[in-house]
């Protein structure tokens, strides 16, 4: 029998700890977690427990932990935006293949080092674009790749993030500031910029973009609004983003359940079952079962004493319109031409009703309509010549990326069995381009200009 590929796992945050260390627990033949580094203690404490790890081997900073000699085959490096380059650089020096999150860097030139450094030391820096390995976008990229609806001319792609995520990360939580994270565009639309390249084959050859933060902020405000929710608010019963509506109640992933959809019903199935007449008032409240994301977040006590207390005094308790640094935009358009002269307009906003990718591809013979939101993904094909449709996919969304987190685990672990690495969808290398889009993104909306990429490359 195969011995599990040994790894040491960097930041045991929601991505860390939870999407790629539990993927040990789930398949303990191929993967196997032997040390971990995280500052938080009961983070810490955690994954020494789940893991069985030895106490020297957990860690308190990643500085600690590649200071030692090379413990494990891999390093998962999953710490935030703007720690990725120093531990995944020492980590490939050291000998390590390394599985990191996007994004890979927050600036042009530490993506560029990065992709050097995994060239010039031959170690696999493998990024996790995950929807690449979604079966909803291989089957897109089939389907392209078939011929069937001819050359693409144009694709039409929007992402739209719903208004509690939006609320929830890009407000309240860690990525609600440009500067302390990244910007919008490279932290959640990286992956968008990412499929478009991947899809249309070819490299951008100008971008032009434009986006705003309208919504938020003390000017919209509402009249006797306190800063924080839990202080009194007088419009609780009717603002979308009281943070008890989300944090408590839970009434958007409820509402998600209604809705249908793997991700709420596995989620949600026994608390609906035990609790058939859920309202948002009490008993509901005393609902503590649920966990998961987006609550898992807001504090390391998830009681509904810990999540009350947690609404006193973090960030997910503060009115949205009165977090005084949040400067992440709301919406944003961004027009690519590529070079084999493929263009495609991409609209991101915070809004959504619901979560997912909508997407529209043009063929010279044909086109191709996706859906991929929280409640179904579907997939049609419309036949110029014939006149015909044909509906390719129907089905629910897997959650974790629509299947893409734990596509994207067995990917890296194949290519760490393998001597190759031909057959690595998201290299460093590949993954360079997506994060240029951005950037390129990023400067047309703040100086007003087209970017040409040639001046980026
Ligand atoms: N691929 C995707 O689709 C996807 C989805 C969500 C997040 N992400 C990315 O994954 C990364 C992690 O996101 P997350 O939601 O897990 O964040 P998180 O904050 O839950 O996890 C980051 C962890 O790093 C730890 N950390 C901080 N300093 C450290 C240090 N010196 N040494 C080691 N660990 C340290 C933190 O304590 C935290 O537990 C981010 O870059 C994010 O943008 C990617």
């Amino acid at each position: 029998m195969k011995e599990p590929i040994t790894a040491i796992i960097i930041g045991a945050g929601d991505r860390g700890g939870d999407t790629y260390a539990n993927y040990a627990l789930r398949f303990p033949e191929e993967l196997k977690v032997v040390a971990v580094a995280e500052p938080i203690k009961e983070r810490l404490e955690i994954m020494k427990k789940k893991h069985n790890l030895q106490s020297k081997r957990c860690y308190s900073s990643w500085e600690d932990i590649l200071r030692e000699e090379k413990l494990a085959d891999v390093s998962i490096i999953a710490t935030q935006d703007q720690m990725h380059v120093e531990p995944s650089i020492l980590a490939m020096k050291k000998g390590y293949d390394v599985l990191l999150e996007k994004p890979m860097a927050v600036t042009i030139e530490d993506c560029k080092q990065l992709v050097e450094v995994s060239e010039e030391t031959g170690k696999l820096l493998q990024i996790c674009h995950v929807l690449r390995y979604a079966p909803f976008f291989s089957q897109l990229k089939e389907i392209i790749e078939s011929g069937r609806i001819g050359k693409i001319v144009n694709i039409s792609w929007r992402e739209n993030v719903s208004y509690f995520h939006y609320a929830h990360s890009y407000i309240r939580g860690h990525w609600h500031n440009r500067e302390k994270a990244s910007p919008m565009i490279l932290a959640k639309s990286c992956h968008d910029m990412d499929l478009l390249f991947w899809l249309i084959r070819s490299q951008a050859r100008m971008i032009s973009s434009f986006c705003s933060q309208t919504h938020f902020g003390k000017k919209n405000q509402p009249e006797g609004a306190p800063n924080r929710c839990l202080d009194n608010c007088p419009i609780s019963e009717t603002c979308l983003y009281y943070a008890p509506r989300l944090y408590i109640d839970l009434l958007p992933l409820l509402h998600l359940y209604k809705k249908g959809g793997s991700f709420s019903e596995n989620l949600f199935s026994n608390l609906v079952l035990k609790y058939p007449k859920l309202t948002k008032i009490p008993p509901f409240k005393k609902i503590t079962e649920y966990t998961g994301w987006p609550i898992s977040t807001i504090s390391k006590d998830l009681s509904y004493e810990g999540r009350i207390k947690a609404l006193q005094e973090t960030n997910y308790g503060k009115c949205v319109y009165a977090v005084t640094d949040h400067n992440t935009v709301d919406h944003q358009v961004v027009n690519i031409e590529f070079e084999n002269e493929v263009t495609a307009t991409f609209t991101m906003h915070g809004f959504s009703h619901e979560e997912g990718r909508t997407l529209r591809i043009d063929g010279t013979k044909g086109t191709i309509e996706g859906e991929f939101l929280f409640s179904k993904q579907k997939i049609t094909v419309f036949d110029t010549i014939t006149c015909t449709e044909e509906i390719l996919r129907d089905d629910k969304l897997q959650m974790e990326h629509g299947g893409g987190d734990d596509k994207l685990m067995q990917a890296f672990l194949k290519n760490i069995r393998k001597i190759g690495k031909k057959d690595v969808l998201t290299t460093a290398r590949n993954a360079l381009e997506s994060h240029l889009m951005a950037f390129a993104a990023d400067t047309s909306r703040l100086e007003n200009r087209i970017i040409e990429m040639r001046e980026i490359r």
